[in-house]
């Protein structure tokens, strides 16, 4: 037991659906400790890309998608939650403590917590059949429950110049010591516990997509032959830039991946423009007015027609992610 009425074994079946969450390169650079009615989020620096993600951005998103994926995986166990974020300035890996306590659900939120697992990282170029208003609207309420702002990205000029930032940021990167061995490391495998699988990355590369994707090692995913990308591009935005926003954002994109995947649209993240200080700054000014500061990138979309669904992407076993309670 960690607090008398919620049952250690509840708290692990949560903790492994929370672990689904996305994360950068599919590091999932997150741990957890459990003590009497309380988890303990830490980052896992480990697991910290440090040539893709020198200022550990990715690092802090990918954590808040996990912290947001647990209080929803929590709640559908009945599980309430209250979140304390970065609660020990002495120890920055310390991201949050979810206080827990016994709760109740609704079908809404059962519905949520099943989007974690149908959820996937969707490379592909998405079906071009217009998407309803109201999609967007929940989507943007989704951000805004987490204290983040979504904007879509519609303007013909505002797309070539994100478009045009991706590429930039990918020169860069491709000429910075450590990030092709990161690429190496962490894509293109086919039995890893961790990192993005053949299976997940197209194989025709950028053809035809509305946004430049970053460029994995070779893919086996199979693409329909033609037809644009119908993606819809919006970018997530917080009003600082500190570790808190960064945290927060992250808790924001998991809400609006679990509305996106509720509503059977199809989504991916993309970080590379933000991941370096130049194209962060050139998104910043030149998409979102220069009023918010970029966090992510999404696509979201109706799936590719007739395509088969993706499969999951692996995961680190929860045992593999307790830290001890004596740390
Ligand atoms: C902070 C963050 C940054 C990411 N950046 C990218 C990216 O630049 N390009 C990309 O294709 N996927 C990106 N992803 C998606 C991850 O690669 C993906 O979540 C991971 O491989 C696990 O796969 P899944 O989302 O299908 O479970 C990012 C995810 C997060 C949380």
């Amino acid at each position: 037991m960690i607090v008398e009425t919620v049952s250690e074994k509840s708290v692990l079946a949560a903790l492994d659906l929370a672990c689904c969450a996305p994360s950068v390169h599919n590091s999932q650079p997150w741990l957890w400790r459990l003590g009497p009615g309380v988890i303990h989020l830490y980052s896992d620096p480990r697991r910290w890309l440090t040539a893709t993600d020198p200022d550990a951005r990715d690092l802090v998103l990918s954590c808040g998608a996990v912290l947001h994926h647990l209080t929803v995986a929590l709640v559908a166990t009945e599980i309430g939650s209250v979140v304390h974020r970065l609660p020990n300035r002495a120890e920055p890996d310390h991201l949050a403590a979810v206080e827990l306590m016994p709760g109740t659900s609704t079908a809404t939120d059962l519905e949520l917590a099943a989007a974690i697992s149908r959820r996937r990282t969707d490379r592909r170029r998405f079906a071009d059949w217009p998407q309803p208003a109201g999609h967007l609207d929940l989507l943007t309420r989704a951000a805004a429950g987490q204290g983040a702002l979504l904007r879509a990205v519609t303007e013909p000029t505002q797309r070539r110049l994100l478009a045009a930032a991706i590429d930039y940021a990918a020169v860069e990167q491709d000429s910075t010591p450590g990030y092709p061995t990161e690429i190496g490391l962490w894509s293109g495998g086919r039995a890893a516990a961790c990192g993005v699988p053949a299976a997940n990355v197209p194989r025709s590369g950028n053809d035809a997509m509305v946004l430049p994707m970053r460029r994995w090692a070779d893919g086996d995913l199979v693409q329909r032959r033609s037809g644009e990308d119908g993606a819809t591009i919006l970018v997530l935005g917080t009003s600082s830039d500190d570790r808190l926003s960064q945290l927060r954002a992250g808790e924001a994109c998991s809400a609006v991946l679990l509305a996106a995947t509720g509503l059977g649209l199809a989504s991916s993240v993309l970080s590379q423009p933000l991941e370096i200080p130049a194209t962060r700054r050139l998104v910043r000014d030149g998409v979102l007015g220069g009023t918010l500061c970029p966090q992510l990138v999404i696509r979201v979309g109706w799936p590719p027609a007739g395509a088969p669904p993706l499969p999951a992407t692996p995961r680190r076993p929860v045992s593999e992610l307790l830290r001890p309670t004596s740390e």
